[in-house]
């Protein structure tokens, strides 16, 4: 990491802390590494509830091909970014009419049906526009392999139409006859950061798909798969080998793809932390030191308000410390519990970490904190400013602060 820390502390000296850094340059090689892997299989969707940061959006509207939108919001902020509407898709399982009536109107490419309400909302708004809308269906199978941090299927969940009830709900979305059903989506895991697992997931995927196919003889133009693909957060996690991963599964992938049914289907591989979760820094710094009944407490000026994911409160169950490293400095390590500005208990960044002895006006750097970090945190609890964002391209620092976001000291 200290390949960076020279332009991180460029970026402290300019804008000051608390600051989140993003580097292009890595997630480019992530692109690379994918298409490297997966030869031109899958094409990429963005995932942009990962970091909705419009600076960073627009870098990636040139590189990836689609883009994945949760709300009328992120669908908004995708087409101001560079994406063409047709690009997108429409996911999560409570969109509001007044949703699917902008996204339908705003000619977005496909409509992610989780749910037959939904569906039938989707058929008459499009009724009312003359249209006929494309869309997928979102499937939950009944199995998520062991290995995911996080899973939206295999149990009861709110995504999608369980596998179980395919049979029955399928056919009638696809009879809805304002809404043309071109292929099918899963997402059911994320956060996996073992390579069998996640080609038994994507196994799981192949065979949904190919059943549900042949049950509606639909012959998909596209199929969507939800990665799945996990970063290193902490220590001792193992990073992906993504050519593991390509060697298990890649000769299935060319079995499905060479049968007639799925010989046009694109297939797309949908992600958000994996592309852009290790280009991100969040920089914080030290603003007192308190020695506390046998304890060395640094207090930081950006702590869970700024980056709720460190801090152990978004989904983790047992509070695990991010990877994390002071800027410039190599000392002996000891240990201290790094916690943010809030007046709260739970707001704290990293319990016994080990890092070199800090003092008043260092800066820590915590890795992995390209996706879910501003986007997921309560900025506005206890009213600190927001803080700075800034895109690294290269050695071209751009501030990518986002608008509103301007009340800094
Ligand atoms: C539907 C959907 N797509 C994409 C993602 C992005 O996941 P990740 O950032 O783990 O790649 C998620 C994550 O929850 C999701 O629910």
């Amino acid at each position: 990491m200290k390949e960076f820390d020279a332009r991180l502390k460029e970026v402290v000296d300019r804008f000051g802390t608390p600051s989140y850094v993003y580097f292009t340059e890595a997630i480019d090689s992530r692109i690379a590494d994918i298409q490297a892997a997966f030869g031109k299989r899958f094409a990429l969707s963005y995932a942009v509830k990962c970091n909705p940061n419009p600076g960073l959006l627009k870098w990636l509207s040139q590189r990836i091909e689609f883009v994945d939108v949760s709300s009328i919001g992120e669908f908004r902020l995708a087409k101001h970014a560079g994406w063409g509407p047709a690009q997108a898709s429409f996911t999560g399982p409570g969109k509001r009419e007044v949703e699917i009536a902008e996204a339908i109107e705003n000619d977005i490419g496909e409509l992610i049906i989780e749910n037959v309400r939904e569906a039938k909302i989707a058929n008459k708004v499009a009724g009312e526009f003359g249209r006929r809308q494309n869309v997928l269906i979102r499937l939950a199978p009944s199995f998520v392999p062991k290995g995911f941090g996080d899973h939206m299927a295999g149990r009861p969940s709110p995504f999608g139409i369980d596998v179980e009830e395919a049979r029955e709900q399928v056919p009638e979305i696809v009879a809805l006859p304002n809404l043309s059903v071109i292929g099918f989506h899963i997402y059911s895991g994320t956060q996996c950061l073992n390579p069998e697992a996640v080609c038994e997931n994507y196994r799981v995927f192949l065979s949904v798909f190919r059943e549900v196919c042949q049950l509606n003889n639909i012959v998909p133009q596209k199929l969507i798969f939800g990665s799945g693909l996990g970063i290193p957060y902490h220590h001792g996690d193992t990073p992906l080998n993504l050519e593991d991963i390509a060697d298990g599964i890649c000769t299935e992938i060319e079995e499905f793809c060479a049968e007639a049914r799925f010989s046009d289907t694109r297939l797309i591989l949908e992600l958000g932390r994996y592309l852009v979760g290790e280009a991100g820094f969040f920089l914080t710094s030290v603003v007192n030191i308190k020695e506390s009944r046998g304890q060395r407490i640094a207090i930081c000026d950006g702590g869970m308000n700024n980056h709720l994911p460190a801090s152990g409160h978004f989904g983790m169950v047992i509070h695990r410390n991010y990877k994390m490293h002071v800027l410039g400095e190599s000392g002996d390590a000891e240990k201290v519990n790094l916690v943010g500005p809030l007046c709260t208990s739970i707001d704290r960044l990293g319990n016994a970490v080990s890092l070199p002895r800090l003092n008043e006006g260092d800066v820590v750097a915590l890795h992995c904190s390209g996706a879910y970090g501003l986007t997921a945190s309560p900025i506005n609890f206890i009213s600190h400013p927001h803080p700075n964002e800034v895109l690294f391209e290269k050695s071209n620092i751009v501030d990518v602060t986002r608008d509103g976001f301007t009340d800094r000291y």
